[in-house]
């Protein structure tokens, strides 16, 4: 039987992990974070399938396609989380668990980013504790598509 993929979708300036605020952020890259998704899936019997994307529509397009080949969604929506009605309509349509994660805690931050437009959609959220949100995540997946 083929492994449930799971597209974990990063948003604008998440490819430049480990350069962008560090103190933040942290040191490690979008390609180290990618690679351990890739593994952690593969110890549930997933499979991540990792993209990044700068542009608002090109992430609506993969969200869609996403409807039909992929089982669940990980998404950090990076500053389109707190602006993009487009996004959380895209993951209404594409009808799949979605949990939302943020390297940063949110809420401890600038007000602005204190409003999500996927938490209201999302299965639940996953905030504040680095790259490790991602393997947290990818476990609740495991679970929501079981
Ligand atoms: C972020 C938090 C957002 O507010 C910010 O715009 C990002 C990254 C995070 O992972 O902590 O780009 O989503």
């Amino acid at each position: 039987m083929n492994a449930a993929k799971i597209l974990v979708l990063n948003g604008p300036n998440l490819n430049m992990l480990g350069l962008r605020e560090p103190e933040i952020y942290g040191r490690e890259t979008l390609d180290d974070l990618n690679a351990k998704c890739v593994e952690k899936a593969a110890k549930l019997g997933l499979e991540a399938d990792c993209r990044q994307s700068n542009i608002e529509g090109e992430m609506v397009t993969w969200i869609q396609g996403a409807r039909t080949s992929h089982k669940g969604i990980i998404l950090n929506a990076g500053a389109y989380t707190h602006t993009s009605v487009a996004l959380h309509d895209a993951l209404l349509a594409s009808e799949l668990p979605v949990i939302e994660v943020h390297l940063s805690n949110i809420f401890g931050r600038e007000s602005f980013r204190h409003h999500s437009y996927i938490s209201p959609i999302a299965a639940g959220v996953i905030c504040g504790f680095g790259s490790l949100g991602y393997d947290l995540a990818l476990e609740a997946m495991a679970k929501q598509v079981a």
